[in-house]
């Protein structure tokens, strides 16, 4: 007998991955939901091969009886509607960045903090990282058993899924705007965004950060550990799927490059691709779809004490948002942590 399991935000980037992802893993569900907002109501939408779903409301849609949410729908959705999910007794995993910060509900990269898990008891809600910061960290946790990371300087590189169906429909038509000479507005970012890049994702905090770096800084010490140094800065890049990443990393001890590469081999999550010549590392286009945070370029940063410096890429809506969540929901079922509601 599998878990009764509704998707909020179905309709959304995130939400078709996530339904794609419970199907391809085969994850045991005895019935799925897939709710959006009244906009999409009475849609229909694939789940795996062979169903169809009927998108359903989100706004009447009653919660008693359904075991996991897996909510994509937006911050200010999130906030309303997880409690209230919450309170009929199901447990919402929620992609937005509603909850992160919150002390009593854990943020969880399962091959990273699998046991901040046992803390959701009191909320119901457990929070997904954000996707630049899940990748980093998958990549940083073995790395920081190793050698103690004191400090990280990461430069992104996001592609513009990262803002959802209609951040990829502003690339796309302003592309072909400019090859048929039509005029550009931006809507969706700051600035064209095709055939150019944008060093703002989300909006300026008092200190000249943006948002987002705040969110890898804070979420990374959340994660991983709280003494850890973080500067990030966060770019927009007309790439459709797939976030990049120029990690820089200064550790407590010594480093050595072999043991590095030893343990990152090893790691969970973590597929080392570095080949050290032309083309030997791994790029945006060629993740889509992938599971993996792929790391590429490591080397030695000479110029600190102990520094390593490397690239690492992987799928933001896959890893860096609904692999993620699907993931917690089996490591939940792996802890026992979740009680199975008859369908
Ligand atoms: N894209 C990423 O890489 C990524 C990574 C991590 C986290 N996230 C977060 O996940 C969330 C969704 O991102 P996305 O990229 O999937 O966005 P998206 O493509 O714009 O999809 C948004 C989804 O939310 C639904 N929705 C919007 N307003 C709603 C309402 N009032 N009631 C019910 N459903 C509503 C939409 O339904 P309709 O079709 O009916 O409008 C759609 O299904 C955001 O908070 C985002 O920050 C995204």
């Amino acid at each position: 007998m599998g878990y009764r399991v509704a998707v909020v935000g179905a309709t959304g980037a995130v939400g078709r991955e996530i339904l794609k992802i419970l199907s391809e893993r085969e994850f045991p569900v005895s019935e799925v939901a897939a709710l959006a907002s009244g906009r999409s109501a009475g849609q229909e939408i694939s789940f795996g091969d062979k169903s169809v779903l009927k998108v359903q409301n989100l706004d009447t849609f009653d919660f008693t009886g359904w075991d996991i949410g897996l909510f994509s729908p937006g911050g200010a959705v999130s906030a309303k509607h997880a409690p209230r999910a919450a309170a009929a007794g199901c447990v919402v995993i929620d992609n937005t960045s509603h909850f992160r910060m919150e002390p009593d509900v854990p943020l969880v990269v399962p091959e990273v903090n699998p046991d901040a898990l046992k803390r959701m008891a009191r909320r119901r809600i457990i929070a997904n990282p954000n996707c630049s910061t899940i990748q980093m960290v998958v990549a940083l946790k073995p790395l920081h058993d190793l050698f103690t990371i004191k400090r990280v300087v990461v430069s992104t590189y996001q592609s513009v899924s990262g803002a959802g169906k209609e951040g990829m429909d502003e690339l796309f038509t302003q592309s072909k705007a400019t090859f048929v000479n039509d005029p550009i507005k931006p809507e969706q970012f700051q600035k064209q965004i095709a055939f150019n890049v944008i060093p703002q994702i989300d909006r300026f905090m008092e200190d000249g950060a943006t948002k987002e770096e705040w969110k890898m800084a804070v979420e990374t010490r959340k994660i991983l550990d709280p003494d850890i140094a973080v500067i990030a800065t966060c770019v927009r890049v007309p790439v459709f799927i797939g976030h990049a990443e120029s990690v820089v990393v200064e550790f407590e001890e010594p480093v050595d490059l072999e043991q590095a590469r030893a343990v990152l081999r090893e790691a969970p999550g973590v597929i080392l691709h570095d080949e050290r010549e032309d083309g030997g590392y791994v790029t945006p286009l060629e993740c889509q779809g992938e599971d993996a945070s792929y790391v590429s370029r490591l080397r030695v940063d000479p110029t600190v004490p102990n520094g390593l410096a490397f690239w690492c890429v992987s799928d933001n809506l896959r890893k860096g948002a609904a692999l993620n969540a699907v993931q917690i929901a089996e490591a939940l079922i792996a802890l026992d942590l979740l009680d199975r509601k008859a369908a």
